[in-house]
């Protein structure tokens, strides 16, 4: 969308409001410290929106808890955040209160979120009165506006209701008008619009973009849709098992992913002019960060594998308008067009033996 060709891979655009510097996180499993994060480096600029995109279990929804403070009990980070120049793991009490009111969160389900016993009001205005001192009125008020402003018109009586009274959507577009009381500068969207049919997820996202530019809202968007994230956000970031892979313009990344993992999920997606014995599933399943192997943490799935990619770790580096994660990036072309023509049999690998060009000319 409003993505420039050259949109800096890893960095954000003019100053950086977001800044993630070697993100890890280990979370307390059975006893044992359990690596969901490790080394997650991503800055976001005012009012830039930003897709995290990757498979299940790849560290999204950590990263997206890390940033807003939410992370599980016994959670231990190590790197650092830092919001508007501030150290966010350093804040306590009211500071805190404060930050959770410039990040704001929206999750995949809202009835995990909304109290199943209390009016949509009463869940609505509790932040601004009890964090901000607002009082019941004014409080409802703001709150009727909000939902003029997600396309609840009669505001005043869904404040009456409670949360098992609306649909889906409906419920969805009030966790937005929620997010949006104490004027937050970033918004988590995790995943919004996953549990809504096609149709309502076109709405709530036609809505949730509209709202963020409007008020110049910074979004990390969080989605399994490459596509989808690509279509909202500047910029894209691919996820696999608790690191960044490539970080690009979402107006370059579709069609010149650098990274074989990003261009598995382009290839993986169906696409009109594709046909259907051209898309390539990617073969194995999806590593968390603690299941990886020393190495490239995705070559038990890379078509493009060679033995030096099972002893070296490959570290975030910038190719072209990217950055990415990969030995091999300098010599692969993974241009979509490329790709698509010469889809491999699923589970195939293109070894040293058998260069990308060999297979291309097949
Ligand atoms: N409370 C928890 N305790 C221990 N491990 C957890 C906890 N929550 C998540 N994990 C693990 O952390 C890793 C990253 O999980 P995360 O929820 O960030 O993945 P995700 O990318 O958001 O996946 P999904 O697309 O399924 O939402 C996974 O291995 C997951 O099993
Ligand atoms: S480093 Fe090797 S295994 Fe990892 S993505 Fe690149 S080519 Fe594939
Ligand atoms: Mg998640």
């Amino acid at each position: 969308m409003t993505a420039p060709a050259t949109a800096a891979a890893g960095t954000a655009r003019g100053s950086a409001l977001l800044r993630i510097d070697g993100l890890g996180v280990t979370l307390p499993v059975e006893g044992e410290r359990r690596q969901v994060l490790r080394g997650v480096d991503l800055e976001l600029g005012v009012g830039e929106a930003v897709g995290l995109v990757g498979e299940s279990g790849s560290g999204k929804s950590m990263t997206a808890r890390a940033v807003a403070r939410i992370l599980p009990p016994g959670a231990e980070v190590t790197g650092s955040i830092s919001f508007d120049g501030t150290d966010v793991g350093g804040l306590r009490g009211a500071a805190l209160r404060q930050y959770r009111g410039e990040v704001a969160v929206i999750f995949q389900d809202p009835r995990a979120h909304i109290n199943p016993v209390r009016t949509i009001g009463d869940f609505m205005t509790e932040v601004l009165r009890t964090n901000r001192g607002v009082r019941q009125a004014a409080a409802r008020s703001t709150a009727a506006a909000l939902l003029e402003e997600v396309g609840i018109t009669d505001g005043e009586r869904r404040l009456r209701q409670y949360p098992h009274e609306l649909s889906g959507g409906m419920r969805q577009r009030v966790m937005i008008a929620s997010a949006l009381l104490t004027e937050p500068r970033l918004l988590i969207a995790d995943e919004p619009t996953t549990a809504l049919d096609v149709t309502t997820q076109a709405e709530v996202m036609a809505i949730l973009d509209q709202l963020r530019r409007e008020r110049d809202l910074a979004l990390l968007f969080i989605t399994h849709d490459l596509e989808l994230a690509g279509a909202v956000c500047d910029r894209t970031a691919v996820m696999y098992a608790g690191q960044l892979v490539e970080v690009q313009g979402s107006a370059t990344l579709h069609d010149h992913p650098t990274h074989p993992y990003t261009a598995a999920l382009v290839t993986a997606r169906p696409r009109i002019e594709a046909t259907a014995a051209r898309l390539a599933a990617i073969p194995g399943r999806p590593l968390s960060a603690f299941e990886a192997p020393d190495g490239c943490a995705f070559a038990t799935r890379c078509r493009y594998v060679q033995d030096r990619c099972h002893a070296e770790q490959p570290q975030l580096r910038p190719l072209r308008e990217a950055t990415v994660r990969c030995l091999r990036a300098e010599e692969l072309d993974l241009s979509a067009e490329h790709l698509l023509q010469d889809a491999p049999a699923p589970g195939e690998t293109v070894t040293e033996e058998t260069p990308v060009e060999e297979v291309a000319d097949e």
